[in-house]
């Protein structure tokens, strides 16, 4: 979901400043109602961004935990998949007050990993700070929050009787995850924690001898306020309007598929809001970044529809109207099998390549 300069495409100001003094931040213009236009005809490359950024405080220790968790289930013969999950933000100020927000609750990269987790995978679950997670995403949503759940007499609180089945599967899974060992979770905020610890985590997970899956769900912003540009304190706001100047994220998945893991089975998403365009992006990032499979999505049907792109072929993911509203039946319970199908196949393959981690 691309953050656009111009505030629109589904991304957010959070907070609402107007104007700002634009000798002081060279990035930031008040006064004006002209749209803003990135400072740079395209993104700077990875490299260049990891140079001149700084990783976030908590990353030796993320990779330490990634490191233990995945020599632990390789060892124990477990497949691991990296799942992304949630926006990510960009903020506007160092000394952060406001920031731009990309639209993602985190319900396809949560729900998806329960399912990995059901076949068997050790999922590293990296996802952004109190967006949904596995199993707890049924009861932490505000629609379900877990006291609707609930109820009390004079012995106690207790789970309504009506609910106590569904309750009981979901609290069974998450206790036999959690005796496991299966899930590690590992928590982002900013665009900038999200890029270090991706390129961390492929490098640590490529340097070791697993199968490994990339499941990209999260929407990543496309556009970011370089750290050196950032306005230092809370932006003041003026008479005038705030225009932002901003410039491109780089794309990772190039890296990601020829450097940091160049044998894992890499799944991308695809969000588009025009149907029509779907084919064409998914076709486009395939061959731009060669990697295995696209998911295309329709911000308004993505529940309901998905379509597996690679390039050799297309396969829709459709729940009929009686199995998404009658039935209830997540997507994500058809889309994590055929994935896993395929990393078989990939596997499988790979002994002929000889290229397989
Ligand atoms: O969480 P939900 O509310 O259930 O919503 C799920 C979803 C709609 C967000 C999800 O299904 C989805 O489509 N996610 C990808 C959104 C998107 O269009 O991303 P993108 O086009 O900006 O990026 C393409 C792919 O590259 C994505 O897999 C993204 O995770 C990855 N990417 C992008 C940029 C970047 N710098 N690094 C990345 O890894």
């Amino acid at each position: 979901v691309p953050n656009k300069p111009s505030l629109l495409n589904g991304a957010h100001l959070v907070g609402g400043a107007n104007g700002i003094d634009p000798h002081a931040y060279p990035h930031f213009h008040s006064g004006s109602s002209t749209p803003a236009s990135t400072s740079s005809p395209g993104p700077v490359s990875a490299e260049v961004y990891f140079a001149s950024h700084v990783a976030p405080k908590s990353l030796p220790e993320s990779a330490e935990r990634i490191r233990s968790f995945v020599d632990h289930h390789m060892h124990e013969g477990r497949r691991v998949v990296l799942v992304t999950s949630g926006g990510t933000t960009v903020p506007l100020e160092t000394q952060t007050v406001r920031f731009i927000d990309n639209f993602s609750a985190g319900t396809r990269g949560a729900t998806s990993a329960e399912y990995f987790l059901e076949a068997g995978y050790a999922v590293i679950f990296m996802h952004r700070q109190f967006s949904l997670q596995p199993y707890s995403r049924h009861y932490s949503h505000s629609r379900n929050c877990f006291l609707e759940f609930m109820e009390a007499d004079e012995s106690g609180i207790h789970v309504m009787p009506s609910y106590v089945e569904e309750m009981r599967t979901v609290l069974h899974k998450y206790r036999e995850t959690q005796k496991a060992g299966t899930l590690l979770t590992l928590d982002f905020v900013t665009v900038n924690d999200y890029l270090f610890l991706l390129r961390e985590a492929a490098q640590i997970i490529s340097k070791m001898d697993v199968n490994a899956m990339y499941y990209l769900a999260a929407a990543v912003s496309d556009f970011f306020i370089p750290a050196d540009k950032m306005s230092e304190h809370k932006i003041q706001s003026g008479d005038g309007l705030l225009n932002l100047s901003m410039d491109q994220v780089p794309k990772v998945l190039k890296p990601l598929v020829n450097d940091w893991t160049p044998k894992a089975f890499i799944v991308s998403f695809k969000l588009e809001t025009d149907e029509e365009l779907l084919p064409l992006k998914a076709r486009q990032a395939l061959k731009r970044y060669g990697h295995q499979i696209v998911i295309g999505n329709v911000l308004t049907t993505r529940k309901r529809v998905v379509k597996l792109i690679t390039n050799e072929n297309e396969t829709e993911i459709r729940l009929t109207a009686e199995e998404d509203e009658v039935e209830h039946i997540e997507i994500e319970s058809r889309i994590v099998p055929e994935l896993i199908e395929r990393h078989s196949e990939w596997i499988e393959a790979c002994g002929t390549r000889g290229e397989c981690g």
